[in-house]
């Protein structure tokens, strides 16, 4: 016979969890003539298998139905699924803990923030230590904050031979401008790259144009188109971001942004940007939209990852309404003008893919050209030409 104290060593509970297990009536003491509780062989093992049970993630409730009746084996799956899902849950938080501490990958994470809190997501990553730049290419480019200066080391090296980083065209720019309905004299182009459209504007229009980027290599590569073009005293640049406009209200007739909106955001973008506009003044962005209804999977997937907030036509044509503006023209831009953009990309991947090896970027670069080649047509660029009221 064992006294309370005696049992409570030997299985290590305390006497207050044996106390409970007899309130529960899983085990009974016997009460010596002084009053004590004591306990048999028997009650030691009974403790034991509940233990047992216990390891298999049951309460002392399901315990006791165990020890009193048959094995249900519903309730056993059941439990057995519980199990399953919370331990798939401890894995997840343990992966994002690794990545957290930069052991491992952080893209899973980042990809999932960027998508259900975006502005958290970016204060975050300041809060870290990037700057506001380099926060929006973790969430656009890298997508991983312990692999991110690697990751950009390796794009810009892709990039900084090419001269589109988008799909623009003087084709296409050229009919955007056409289906303005005045000649403007001041034009904000926002996210000007190295330039392309910039110079296809300046041609076109007798407008002072302020183009800006946040990356200055690319706004020397425009000091010299605008030099070779006798363009000095209709072009000038200036390396700031879109997110903050350091500009007067009400100062262009047209504000231009190929390919370059999604990187605040749409919607932000066109209620950001309009106070910058003269009444009745232009915003013409360009914007990667569905054409197609039923996209693949391979597409939804790659784009899930890679622009979220992709849209429909329509539903950016009710986006541009909510904002205030009248969308006055809309079309999709040519598969010439895509084409000029993704050949002489993956030929410059493919060129480096020696010199670059395990490359996160040239991988990620290459996975987006074949999406291209295979996919277009279910997606597109498009521009959208908007008028202020
Ligand atoms: C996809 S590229 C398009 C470039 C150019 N419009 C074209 O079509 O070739 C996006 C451009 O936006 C610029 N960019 C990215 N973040 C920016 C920001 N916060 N403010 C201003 N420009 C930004 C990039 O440096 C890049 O030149």
């Amino acid at each position: 016979m064992y006294r309370i104290s005696e049992l409570a060593k030997l299985v290590g509970l305390s006497r207050t969890a044996l106390l409970y297990y007899e309130k529960l009536s899983l085990i009974s003491a016997k009460r010596l003539e002084n009053g004590y509780r004591v306990y048999s062989e028997r009650d030691v093992q009974q403790v034991r298998l509940i233990q047992q049970l216990q390891k298999a993630g049951f309460t002392l409730a399901e315990c006791k139905h165990c020890l009193e009746s048959k094995l249900d084996k519903t309730v056993l799956r059941l439990r057995y699924n519980e199990l399953k899902d919370e331990i798939s849950q401890k894995e997840r938080s343990l992966a994002l803990l690794s990545s957290l501490l930069g052991d491992d990958t952080s893209k899973p994470w980042h990809i999932t923030l960027s998508e259900i809190a975006p502005d958290a997501h970016i204060d975050w990553l300041k809060i870290q230590g990037f700057d506001e730049k380099q926060a929006l290419r973790v969430k656009w480019l890298s997508k991983d904050m312990n692999e991110h200066e690697k990751y950009m080391q390796d794009f810009m090296k892709v990039f900084e031979t090419l001269e589109l980083w988008g799909p623009s065209s003087k084709e296409d720019t050229s009919k955007a401008y056409s289906l303005l309905t005045s000649h403007p004299a001041h034009i904000l182009e926002i996210g000007c790259g190295k330039g392309n459209s910039t110079i296809t504007l300046a041609n076109l229009s007798k407008a002072k144009i302020i183009a800006i980027d946040n990356e200055q290599s690319a706004l020397a590569q425009l000091q010299l188109k605008i030099k070779q073009h006798n363009l000095k005293d209709s072009v000038s640049t200036q390396c700031m971001s879109m997110t903050e406009l350091n500009f007067d209200t009400d100062k262009f007739d047209v504000i231009w942004a190929e390919a370059s909106a999604y990187i605040m955001g749409v919607e932000k973008a066109l209620a950001n940007w309009q106070s910058l506009l003269k009444s009745h003044g232009f915003i013409v962005f360009s914007d990667l939209v569905w054409l197609t209804d039923n996209p693949s999977q391979d597409s939804i997937e790659h784009w899930k990852n890679d622009y979220p907030d992709i849209q429909t036509i329509n539903t950016r044509k009710s986006q541009i309404e909510q904002a205030g503006l009248e969308l006055k023209h809309t079309f999709t831009v040519s598969e010439q003008t895509w084409q000029s953009y993704y050949v002489p990309l993956e030929k410059r991947a493919n060129e480096l893919a020696s010199q670059l090896v395990n490359s996160q970027a040239i991988s990620d670069i290459k996975n987006e050209v074949n999406l291209y080649k295979s996919r277009l047509g279910e997606f597109g660029y498009q521009f959208f030409i908007a008028q202020k009221k």
